[in-house]
């Protein structure tokens, strides 16, 4: 008699397998993350190979013809998505609960629901409390449909019926099929209601938005593997408690992912935010210490921002360092150059460093920037209002050319700042600036320093 098919055990964190149930997984070490799924299929009997859906084709002969993109009428999504929406993708949208996920897809659907047909699919909310946030984000076409269903074969034959252009599930993890015999919320019935609609979306061409809860580690909770099905990764990201909310592209099988979008949550959804830096800016006090412009790129898009850094008396026997928007490593890594090469008593001082508006700056062409910030809030000298820097610092103090300087000085520029600090070795003839603006090269954080003025009235 054939022995019965055995089940097997995946890690719902890294995916490890295990032909018997641990409560640890070997693989990542994840407590009760090994989840029974369904029991490995007995061998096929040899015989004809099955025959491929569809023959190998030469590659010139394919068509682009179900390759085209249309805009969603959201400038800033369309930049992240590499612009615009393509038919038959599969885009992830992952973001933390209550960061606005379920807000900007009814909006999405909102706008495009005047040329297309949108079908939300909500498992997380009722019809009423939809019914209230459509209202309050004031949708204009009639093409929009609601269907409040976590059962995949439900919503996939409602899908047949009235076939949607563009279908959004909210939330992903509530997928459930009577097919699989584990829990919803499971590894398996998460992973196989996105595949069927990975599947659908393929074959009729209909875009899909998934939403994704993130857990607290940050991973998209439970599969992990998720990230690899689809064509799109959509992070949301941002502070709660600030109104910024910023969009990134982690994966992208259609352009590019260094592209952000940026948005900004108020009382009617969220709102596109064109020209980030000038409202980043629009808080900036004048005449403080411990503050200094710096420019990023974030893609294609340059982005000013205000630095702010504190520096007082520690009464602790290790100083606080507290970082909102900046990589702690990198802060440590700048207070000590800036003690070892400028003799700045940084040890004796709690460090606080916040970029301005809930931004976060990962490139290090903001650490000129931020050491200036920290220059001056030690010192508790000025630097001029009009002064914006830019420019990686090495160990030894010397500052370090920047890509795509051009781009960064055109933004400076463009919102009025007329002294621009930049590496020595980014500063080119093709750096080219109107009248009355000053481009200052430095070579080391040392040339930067004249830069910082007394106080009036100081000596
Ligand atoms: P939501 O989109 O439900 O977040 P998610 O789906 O990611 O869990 O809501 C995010 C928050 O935004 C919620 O706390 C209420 C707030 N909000 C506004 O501030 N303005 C609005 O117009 C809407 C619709 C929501
Ligand atoms: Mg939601």
């Amino acid at each position: 008699m054939a022995k019965a098919p055995k089940s097997i055990f995946v890690c719902a964190e890294c995916g490890a397998t295990s032909t018997r149930w641990v409560g640890r997984c070997p693989e990542c070490e994840a407590w009760n993350s090994m989840e029974e799924t369904a029991p490995i299929a007995p061998e096929r009997q040899v015989g004809a190979p099955p025959a491929p859906k569809s023959p190998a084709v030469r590659f010139r002969d394919l068509s682009v013809s179900d390759y085209l993109r249309s805009e969603t009428g959201m400038c800033e999504l369309d930049r992240v998505l590499g612009g615009g929406l393509v038919a038959g993708s599969v885009v992830l949208i992952s973001g933390e609960p209550g960061i606005g996920k379920s807000t900007l897809l009814l909006q999405i659907g909102a706008k495009l629901c005047s040329e297309r047909r949108v079908l939300y699919v909500s498992g997380e909310e009722s019809g009423g409390q939809l019914r209230l946030r459509y209202n309050r984000l004031g949708v204009e076409g009639d093409e929009l449909y609601l269907l409040t269903e976590t059962n995949t074969d439900a919503i996939l034959g409602e899908c047949r019926r009235i076939s949607p252009d563009v279908i959004i599930i909210d939330s992903v993890q509530t997928l459930w099929s009577e097919r699989f015999s584990s829990a919803p919320g499971s590894v398996t019935q998460v992973k196989e209601g996105a595949l069927s609609f990975i599947s659908y979306a393929k074959t009729v061409g209909a875009a899909v938005f998934l939403v994704g809860h993130v857990n607290k580690e940050g991973g998209i909770s439970g599969p992990k593997m998720l990230e690899h099905m689809v064509d799109v990764v959509l992070c949301f990201e941002g502070e709660r408690t600030h109104a910024y909310r910023i969009i990134r592209a982690a994966k992208n099988r259609y352009g590019s992912t260094n592209e952000i979008g940026v948005f900004e949550m108020g009382d009617r959804g969220l709102r596109e935010i064109p020209n980030p830096s000038e409202v980043l800016l629009a808080e900036r006090p004048r005449n403080v210490s411990g503050s200094c412009a710096g420019c990023v790129l974030e893609g294609s898009r340059p982005l000013v921002t205000e630095i702010q850094a504190l520096a007082s008396k520690s009464v602790y026997a290790s100083p606080k360092r507290t970082s909102d928007g900046f990589d702690s490593n990198r802060l440590s890594l700048l207070l000590a150059v800036l003690e070892r090469r400028l003799g700045l008593r940084f040890s004796e001082n709690d460090v606080y460093l916040n970029i301005a508006g809930g931004m976060r700056l990962d490139e290090p062409a903001a650490d000129l920037a931020v050491a200036l910030a920290l220059i001056s809030g030690i010192t508790d000298k000025l630097l001029p209002d009009s002064l914006i820097a830019f420019g990686e610092l090495g160990l030894a103090g010397e500052v370090r050319a920047v890509s795509q300087a051009e781009y960064r000085v055109k933004e400076a520029v463009r919102l009025g700042f007329t002294e621009i600090l930049l590496p020595k070795r980014s500063l080119t003839r093709h750096l080219k600036v109107p009248e009355g603006v000053r481009l200052i090269g430095v070579s080391s954080i040392y040339e930067a320093l004249p830069l910082l003025a007394p106080r009036s009235g100081e000596s």
